[in-house]
Formats: structure tokens, C-alpha cells, sequence
């Protein structure tokens, strides 16, 4: 049987899952494919380290230069992760000839212009099914199955961590502090939340889904990120009693009549008996929504060792088949042959209902006063809810439920009722997806 080559550059968390597979499967993959993958060398920073898997000692390297420009070696993993030296490695082997996969969301999302560029004007392929929610085979369904749609809406869970500490607080009471205090001790949360907790992660994974479904890859400074970091479990309970459950929420939709992309990554209250809403602890999702298949709901693990390797091999098999001889013409590593650049609709045009909670003083008069700003700036109620006295707050809580509105005549309302004497405290704002 012929053998193909496989470089692996990093061998942490995802890459041990990888070189464990390749090794520790070879016979199966053998008898599924009719040829070999080899592992041919791994590129790690500290020999010496400690590994989840090791492979055996003299296939490991600290010089990248052993794998990247190595005509024996076809196929390139890169599992660094970081921004440099994994985009002048990536960019090196593609000037080289090397087919290369990798899971780095943040490399992509930032330097994808530049990478994919050179990956079509070397008539290579960049393979990134990992990269976004992990073991799921998202990518592929976008780039194959679904080729034929017109991509409506992708919306999804794309981050573990936010999604594990909102179910605690959900459904267990916790605080932000507390869900994430316990995640960080149990090994969901990294010491340095920031990338996950503020969203940039999922930002990221939502940019790379925006530019399979439409051709145009964003950059996440273009549209609006909002993490999980402000909300209270007092948001979590009032959204229970209208009938609801707070996600971190990715969504990315086209709108025809204006030929736009809305693109946003906030925490978003979905309907509680949607297939969204159940989706629980570092479990992943994303629905699709094309004009021709219609919904398509896919979910599963969204990181750790083995689920991301699975993903991994799956586009190291891929890049394997296109080196066969008589191989098929290549996909193109975003889907589109001709990238499209369509702009991105400003989320202060967004048209979505509001949920607010208000803390106000505890007098006549109070509602309709906020009721007639809201008025006033075409923001309709659909439900209102008044709590008692809260000693904590110092006022009793408000909730309000908007009809649809325009986002920037809900800001301009809110600047107005900011100012109000009755309020006691700042507004929370938290957007509501019922579209899912
Ligand atoms: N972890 C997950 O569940 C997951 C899920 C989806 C996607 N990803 C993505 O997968 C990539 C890898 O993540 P990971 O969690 O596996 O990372 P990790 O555990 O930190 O491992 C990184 C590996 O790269 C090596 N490395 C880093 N810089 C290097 C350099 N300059 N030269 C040589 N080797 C270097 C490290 O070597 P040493 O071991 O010697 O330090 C280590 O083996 C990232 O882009 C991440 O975003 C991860």
C-alpha cells in the first residue's frame, strides 16, 4: 500500500489527540482509505515535556524547518496555536507545495485574507474543520452538502466554556464569578478566561462560518461582540419567566432585501423549548438555515483532545485524497471559487425585541414615565413585569419586553431614561433571538 506523510506541528492538547490517532489507528485508517498515513515527525517547542500521548522519541523535533519545506512530507498539521510563528509557518508550506490543515480559529480569523490568498495562488488547500466547534463537521456541511443553498441564517454555540458556566448559572443559581471560578477548577475555563468569557473566541469561529456561507470573511472589529461577563443570575431568572434561556449566541444571516450581512455574537435569550436552548454544558451547535434544505441542527463536542483530533483527521484524510493520482478537483478552501464582499449591516440598524430590566423607585407614576419614552422613540411593550423592593437595589426591578425595534432608537430611549430621577440603578439590555 502507498504511504503518505504527515507533519505535526505542536503536540498539546490536540496535537497528542492527533499523533495518537494516527498511530494508535493506522490499520484502520489503512482499511478505510487503501493507503497509509504516516506520521512522519512532530515539531514541539520542549522536548523534554510532559505529553496526554507520546509518540515515540525520534519522531519529535524543536525545528519546524524538519517538516515545513520537507518535499517528503505532503501534509502539514499546524496544532501551535498563537498568531506567530503558526501564520510564517503556514504561509512557508503553502509556498512550498504542502497541503495544510489546522484548528487555529484566531489564525484564520485574523491573517485568513493573506493564508487563503496564498493557499489559491499556490493551488493548495487550507483545511480548518477544527477550528470551528470542534468535533462537529460543520465546515463540510457548508462547503459540500449544502452548496447548492442560498444560506439564509448559521446560527450557533460556538464556545464551551461560556455555554458550561451559563447552564451552571442557569441551572444551579450561580454567579458569573462563581460558574467560572468552578470552571476554571474542573479545566473548562483557561486562567486567562478573556478570549472565551468576552467572546472573541466564538467571534473568531462566527467570522470563518460567515465567510463559508457567504464568500466574505469579516473581521470581528467589524461587527458586533459582546461577551458573557455582565450577566446577573437575576437576567437568567427573569428570562426563565417569560420562557426563555440565555445563550452566548453566534448568528450570521443575509438579508436579500438589502443585499447585507448582519453578523452579531452576544448573549441572546432563544425561546426555551428550542433545539438551541438545550443545548448544555461544553456542548457546541450550529443551525443552518438554507433556502433549499431548510433547518439543519448539528451538534456536539466543541473541544478537548480526541473530539477536535476526530475533526483534524477528517481534513487530513481529505488532504491525503487529493494527492492521489486522478484526484478530484479541489474544493476551495472557503467553498467559493469567487470570494464575494458583501458589507455588514451596523447593529445599530438591527430591527430585534428587547428585554430590559430597570430598577426604579417604587412611586406612582414611574412606568408610564418610561413607557412614554419608550413611546416616543418607537419601542412598543409587548409584556411588563414589577417586582417588589429589592434591599439590595434600593428600588423595585422592572422588566420589560420590547416588540421589535430598531437598536438604535432603543439606545437613544434608554440615554433618555438613564436620566430619569426614578431609576436607581444602570438598565440591563439583553437582546431576544425568536427567529431560531
Ligand atoms: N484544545 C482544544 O480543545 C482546541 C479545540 C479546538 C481548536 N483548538 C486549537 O488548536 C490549536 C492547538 O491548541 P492546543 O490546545 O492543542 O494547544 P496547546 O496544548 O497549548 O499545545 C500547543 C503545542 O504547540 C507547541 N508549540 C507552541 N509554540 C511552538 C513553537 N514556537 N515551536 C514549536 N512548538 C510550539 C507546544 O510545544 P510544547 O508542548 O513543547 O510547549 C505544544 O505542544 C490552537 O490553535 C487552538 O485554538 C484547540
Amino acid at each position: 500500500m502507498a504511504t503518505i506523510n504527515v507533519g505535526l506541528l505542536g503536540l498539546g492538547t490536540v496535537g497528542s489527540g492527533v499523533a495518537k490517532i494516527l498511530i494508535e489507528e493506522a490499520e484502520l485508517i489503512g482499511q478505510k482509505l487503501g493507503y497509509n498515513l504516516r506520521l512522519a515527525k512532530v515539531c514541539v517547542r520542549n522536548a523534554s515535556s510532559a505529553r496526554n500521548y507520546s509518540p515515540p522519541s525520534d519522531l519529535i523535533t524543536t525545528n519546524p524547518d524538519e517538516i515545513v519545506g520537507n518535499p517528503n512530507i505532503p501534509i502539514v498539521v499546524e496544532l501551535l496555536g498563537g498568531l506567530e510563528p503558526a501564520r510564517s509557518l503556514v504561509l512557508k508550506a503553502l509556498a512550498s507545495g504542502q497541503h495544510v490543515v489546522t484548528a487555529n480559529k484566531a489564525l484564520l480569523a485574523i491573517h485568513g485574507r493573506e493564508i487563503f490568498q496564498k493557499a489559491t495562488e499556490v493551488s493548495r488547500e487550507i483545511k480548518f474543520e477544527a477550528a470551528v466547534a470542534g468535533a462537529i463537521p460543520v465546515i463540510r456541511v457548508l462547503k459540500e452538502g449544502l452548496t447548492a443553498n442560498r444560506i439564509q441564517s448559521v446560527f450557533g454555540i460556538l464556545n464551551g466554556t461560556t455555554n458550561h458556566i451559563l447552564t451552571r448559572m442557569t441551572q444551579n443559581g450561580l454567579t458569573f464569578q462563581d460558574a467560572l471560578s468552578e470552571a476554571q477548577k474542573s479545566g473548562y475555563a483557561e486562567a486567562d478566561p478573556t478570549n472565551d468569557v468576552e467572546g472573541f473566541d466564538a467571534a473568531h469561529k462566527l467570522a470563518l462560518l460567515t465567510a463559508l456561507a457567504y464568500g466574505t470573511l469579516p473581521q470581528i472589529a467589524d461587527f458586533h461582540v459582546e461577551g458573557v461577563t455582565n450577566l446577573e443570575p437575576d437576567d437568567i431568572a427573569a428570562a426563565q419567566e417569560f420562557g426563555y434561556v440565555i445563550k452566548l449566541l453566534a448568528s450570521s444571516s443575509f438579508s436579500p432585501t438589502d443585499n447585507r450581512l448582519e453578523i452579531r455574537l452576544h448573549p441572546a435569550m432563544l425561546p426555551k423549548n428550542s433545539l438551541m436552548a438545550g443545548v448544555n454544558g461544553v456542548m457546541n451547535a450550529v443551525m443552518i438555515r438554507g433556502h433549499a434544505c431548510g433547518d439543519i441542527f448539528l451538534s456536539g463536542a466543541g473541544a478537548g483532545m480526541m473530539p477536535t483530533a476526530s475533526a483534524v483527521m477528517g481534513d487530513i484524510i481529505e488532504a491525503s485524497r487529493d494527492l492521489l493520482p486522478g484526484a478530484a478537483p479541489q474544493v476551495p478552501s472557503l467553498g467559493w471559487k469567487t470570494l464575494q464582499s458583501w458589507s455588514i449591516k451596523p447593529q445599530a440598524e438591527a430591527r430585534l425585541s428587547y428585554f430590559l430590566r430597570l430598577t426604579v423607585v417604587d412611586k406612582p407614576g414611574v412606568l408610564s414615565a418610561i413607557s412614554g419614552v419608550l413611546g416616543r422613540h418607537n419601542i412598543s411593550i409587548a409584556q411588563v413585569i414589577q417586582k417588589g423592593f429589592d434591599p439590595n437595589r434600593n428600588g423595585v426591578t422592572l422588566i420589560i419586553l420590547t416588540h421589535e425595534a430598531i437598536e438604535k432608537d432603543l439606545l437613544a430611549a434608554l440615554a433618555e431614561t438613564d436620566k430619569l430621577d426614578a431609576l436607581t440603578g444602570p438598565t440591563r439590555l439583553i437582546r431576544v433571538e425568536n427567529q431560531i
